[in-house]
Parts: C-alpha cells; sequence; structure tokens
C-alpha cells in the first residue's frame, strides 16, 4: 500500500512551521521565527509576520523533506491551520497548501488552530488519555476551557471575556520594560516570596476567565509609584501578576472538573509552558494533567499534523 505522507503548514501567527510525518509518524518538525524583529516594538506586527512567512516558507519545507528524507512528490495530503490567526499571516500558509497540493495532486486538509493547542499535549506521548477530558488551552491570543466528547465532539466551558492570558503576561511585561514576550520575562524573573502584593482582585471560580483587571492592577501601581516618586518594584509587581493568573486558571480548572466529574485534564498552548504553573500542577493529586511538552508548547505544525491523524483526517472546522 502507498505510504501516507502528511505535509502540515501553520502560519498563524509570527512562526513559520512545517512537519512531515509518514504513516502517522513524525519524521520532522522545522521552524522559522520572526520574533526578534518585535523586540523594538514590543508586540507583534501584522505586516512584519506576514511577509517573513513568505520569504521563509520555501526554506522551511526543503529542510523538513530533507531531514525526513521525503520527495515532495511522495506528499499525499497537506493541513494548513485555517483559522483563527492574523489575516496576512493565514493567508501566506493557505494560498502555498492550496497551491501545493494542486501541483501535487494531494488532498488538502484545513485545520482550527484552537484544536492543534487542545491535543497538542499527545505529541510524543505514549499515555493515553480518556474521554471525556477537558483541555485548557493558553495563549497570547486565547484562553480557553474545552470539555472534549471526542475528538471531533467539545462544548466551551469557559473563555476570556478580554484579554487572553499571555497577552496579558506580555502587556504587563512591556509595562514593565522587560524583553518581549512578557510572559517569558515574567517566568523568569518570578520569584514566590515577593509574589504577595495586596490589592489583588478577588478570584471567583464561577465566573468567566478575564485578565484585563491584573493588567490594570499592573499599570495602577506603575503609574502610582511615578507619580509619588517611590521605587517599584518590578519583580514583586511581576511576581504577584504571574501567580495570581496561574491561580485563576487553576482554580477554574479544577472547579469545572469537579463540576462534570472529569479526570483527565491537558493543558497546551504558549504560557502551558510556564513553571510555576507545571510546578502547581505537580502539587495537584486529584486529576491526571496532560501538560503538553515545551518543545510542542507554541505555535507549531506538529500539533496541526497530529490533530488531523487524531480526527482520522476529518477535522471539524
Ligand atoms: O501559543 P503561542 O506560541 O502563540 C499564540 O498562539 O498566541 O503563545 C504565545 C504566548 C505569549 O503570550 C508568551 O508570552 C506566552 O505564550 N509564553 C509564556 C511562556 N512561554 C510563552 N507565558 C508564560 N510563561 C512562559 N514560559
Amino acid at each position: 500500500m502507498k505510504d501516507k505522507i502528511l505535509l502540515s503548514i501553520e502560519t498563524s501567527c509570527d512562526d513559520t512551521s512545517l512537519a512531515i510525518f509518514k504513516n502517522n509518524k513524525l519524521l520532522s518538525l522545522k521552524s522559522a521565527t520572526s520574533l526578534n524583529e518585535y523586540q523594538k516594538y514590543g508586540g507583534i506586527i501584522p505586516e512584519i509576520a506576514a511577509r517573513s512567512h513568505e520569504k521563509n516558507i520555501n526554506l522551511v519545507l526543503n529542510e523538513c523533506l530533507k531531514f525526513s528524507e521525503i520527495k515532495k512528490e511522495d506528499i499525499t495530503d497537506i493541513a494548513y491551520t485555517a483559522l483563527p490567526g492574523l489575516p496576512g499571516s493565514l493567508h501566506v500558509g493557505k494560498v502555498y497548501a492550496k497551491t501545493l497540493s494542486y501541483l501535487l495532486n494531494a488532498n488538502l486538509i484545513p485545520v482550527d488552530h484552537m484544536m492543534g493547542h487542545a491535543f497538542s499535549f499527545s505529541i510524543d506521548n505514549d499515555n493515553e488519555i480518556k474521554y471525556p477530558f477537558l483541555s485548557l488551552v493558553i495563549s497570547g491570543g486565547n484562553t480557553i476551557l474545552y470539555l472534549f466528547k471526542s475528538s471531533r465532539k467539545y462544548i466551551i466551558l469557559n473563555q476570556t471575556t478580554d484579554d487572553a492570558v499571555g497577552e496579558c503576561l506580555d502587556k504587563i511585561g512591556r509595562a514593565l520594560n522587560l524583553p518581549y514576550p512578557g510572559g517569558i520575562s515574567l517566568d523568569k524573573i518570578y520569584n514566590q516570596k515577593k509574589s504577595n502584593l495586596k490589592c489583588i482582585p478577588h478570584l471567583n471560580e464561577n465566573k468567566s476567565f478575564s485578565f484585563s483587571g491584573i493588567k490594570s492592577f499592573a499599570t495602577n501601581c506603575i503609574n502610582t509609584c511615578k507619580m509619588k516618586k517611590t521605587k517599584l518594584d518590578s519583580v514583586a509587581l511581576g511576581s504577584t501578576c504571574l501567580k495570581w493568573c496561574i491561580d485563576d486558571l487553576l482554580m477554574k480548572v479544577k472547579f469545572y472538573a469537579k463540576k462534570y466529574s472529569i479526570k483527565d485534564i491537558a493543558i497546551g498552548g504558549g504560557v502551558a509552558a510556564n513553571n510555576l504553573l507545571n510546578n502547581e500542577i505537580k502539587k495537584i493529586k486529584d486529576f491526571n494533567f496532560f501538560i503538553t511538552e515545551k518543545k510542542y508548547c507554541g505555535d507549531n505544525a506538529a500539533m496541526i499534523g497530529q490533530y488531523v491523524i487524531l480526527s482520522n483526517y476529518k477535522t471539524i472546522i
């Protein structure tokens, strides 16, 4: 029988990422990023991201083919991130996938980026999760808690009403003059002993995710220090804000897991790489956590291909 060679393409934000699977086994994952270009702006510039995808995508494909020792003529299926994401960035990936599928006569499979993150825990992971399970996706653009009944059937239990948690951390990092992205910077400077500033908004397990309050708390503290000409303890403020975000995420996840009598909980997305989150999870004994491996937390094409495989090549979009 002919080998099934799946090429997956992820270009929803700043990472140009491609992966190749042979008969559902990951052979290669290669990425290029334009992240360094955003240091001076403190955030992603969509136009730069789209242009950098267009510049890098052929190079990344060639690297992927070389590493996996596959000829492009052997590709049978092409999956690409169709949504959500930056329109210009998504467009580059979509047009590239469509053109290749036409030229190579390969099946074209659009994928929801969020499903990629929601199932990214299963890449290179032999531990089987049991349905129904919860999957928390925490990234720069989204904070969503899903309940999956199967790979193609889910309900959304909770999502942010304003900023995504990663976006909130990035904005706090920028206000504190930390290197971009702020989420990673706050992870690095986190100090438990200093993470207990007063006046933290009240946490409520039953309410929707919302992170704009903590962002306002941070900017108010910074402005008050400026006005009163007092010294700001950036580590204390950054650590307190990070702790508040992580506590809120875990409290709500536990609330819903208990409410729906669910044992297995998956976590994916860029913020899933956070050390405080991972340490706090180790202390929780009542549930089985499936945390995405750090190298698959950020946007990557392996998660796009993995979801196609888990959904038996019948994605929902
Ligand atoms: O999943 P991702 O790469 O892109 C989106 O789809 O948004 O997530 C990027 C987000 C950024 O907000 C970044 O600050 C955050 O993930 N992030 C982290 C860590 N690594 C990345 N936040 C906290 N701790 C980290 N170690």
